[in-house]
């Protein structure tokens, strides 16, 4: 049986979609993926019981994850009552316009969720590019992918140093969760 994968995202203004489309591409290398808009997904809960992994995208809004990705944490509580997505391996990235942006607060926040669920959390598994002298994860962020809008639109940024991370990172959960998929 192969590997099912699905990202879980909410996007205001494009770019967490251009992140989640990319996390999503280098997942397919691993397994079978499908993309789910946050807002569909709250009506679509028992779907996601079907996956091995949920990567979970957020972009960040005032420090936290944005209120309609916030909108999807709740609406799961119905399946946090069955524990329903115990055991699923789970990761999660971010897209702010700042280098900081307090976008370890969004990572956090997803990782303390999918804790809620019982689930098993992946983190990037890149290096910083400070150590690699690269630009991969250039933000050297360990829990889960940080990208950046540097204040310009989504057909210019997460520019493509980003968005490769973004692949190597997909493709890094999805490897992952085919070790625990029965
Ligand atoms: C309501 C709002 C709050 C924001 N708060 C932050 C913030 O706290 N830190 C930051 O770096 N960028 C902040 N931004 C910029 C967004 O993070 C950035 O534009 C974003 O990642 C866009 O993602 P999206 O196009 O998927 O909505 C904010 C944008 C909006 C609309």
């Amino acid at each position: 049986m192969s590997t099912k994968l699905a990202v879980v995202y909410h996007s205001g203004y494009g770019h967490t979609a251009k992140v989640a489309e990319e996390v999503a591409a280098g997942a397919r290398e691993f397994a079978e993926v499908a993309l789910f808009n946050a807002e569909d997904a709250s009506e679509r809960l028992e779907e996601l019981l079907a996956f091995d992994a949920i990567i979970f995208g957020a972009p960040t809004y005032m420090g936290s994850v944005s209120a309609g990705f916030k909108a999807f944490m709740d609406a799961s509580s119905k399946i946090w009552y069955t524990q329903g997505w115990k055991d699923k391996i789970a990761a999660g990235f971010t897209v702010s316009n700042s280098p900081s942006g307090d976008k370890l607060n969004t990572l956090q926040q997803l990782s303390i969720f999918a804790a809620q669920h019982s689930m098993i959390w992946v983190g990037t598994g890149l290096l910083p590019g400070g150590v690699t002298g690269t630009q991969i994860n250039r933000y050297g962020s360990s829990l889960g992918l940080m990208t950046r809008t540097d204040n310009a639109p989504a057909e210019v940024t997460p520019d493509a140093s980003d968005l490769e991370s973004a692949r190597l990172f997909g493709a890094r959960v999805a490897q992952t969760a085919g070790r625990f998929a029965k």
